[in-house]
């Protein structure tokens, strides 16, 4: 099963629920992307925004914490009604922080940057939940697919596989109808995907392309 989760970081600010509205129809989860200044250049949205949304949509919040200090904020996430929080590998108490998501009744992902090897997440991918292979350098929308993170996710598919696990795959960054295809055929399970459908004037319908060049990749991966 693919998923496709439009982010809200390339959508307009001022006009969340609309935007959400615009996605809705070719969105399985939403990915709220949260920065903090410290962790990455910039600066995006807390709970308040996430609480606010909450009350327009049904839809499973996927929160990607940008965060250096994460466990300080799980619960508020939690309370304003986000489904799922990742947090970045580099930053450390992995462990921990994963058992405290599960603690609040969150999914609790596990993010890792493109540099970061797959050895980071090793010993967590029976604890997590969720994968996320980031494959632009986390921080901003609208950069360019990196395709030498391609082999990692091939990897951590591997690893699940082997495992008998079933924690999910997730890829963020550059996806669009050509990268879509690729990094499924990898492995890729949920794709995140900002700028091309945001800058579409129909969102829907970008999506609805993404999931289809998708579903491509799925038919070969087998
Ligand atoms: C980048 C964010 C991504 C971003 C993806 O730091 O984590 O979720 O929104 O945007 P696109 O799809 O434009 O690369
Ligand atoms: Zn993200």
């Amino acid at each position: 099963m693919l998923r496709i989760a439009p982010s809200l970081l390339s959508a307009d600010f001022g006009g969340l629920a609309e935007a959400v509205g615009e996605v809705s129809a070719e969105a399985d989860w939403l990915h709220v992307d949260v920065m903090d200044g410290h962790f990455v250049p910039n600066l995006t949205i807390g709970p308040p925004v996430v609480r606010s949304l909450r009350a327009h949509t049904g839809l499973f919040f996927d929160c990607h914490l940008m965060m250096t200090n994460p466990g300080e904020y799980l619960e508020a996430f939690r309370h304003a009604g986000a489904d799922g929080c990742t947090v970045h590998v580099e930053v450390g108490s992995t462990s921990e922080l994963l058992a405290e998501a599960k603690g609040f009744g969150l999914r609790a992902g596990l993010a890792l940057n493109p540099e970061t090897p797959y050895e980071a997440i090793d010993p967590f991918i029976d604890q997590a939940d969720l994968i996320l292979c980031m494959t632009v350098h986390p921080g901003f929308g609208g950069q360019e697919f990196m395709e030498e993170v391609v082999p990692k996710i091939a990897r951590t598919r591997r690893e699940i596989d082997r495992r008998g696990l079933e924690t999910d795959l997730e890829v963020d960054g550059g996806i669009d109808e050509t990268t879509a295809e690729l990094v499924v055929r990898a492995g890729a399970r949920i794709l995140v995907a900002g700028s091309a459908i945001f800058s579409d004037p129909s969102p829907w319908e970008a999506a609805r392309r993404i999931r289809l060049a998708g579903e491509k990749g799925l038919a070969e991966h087998k």
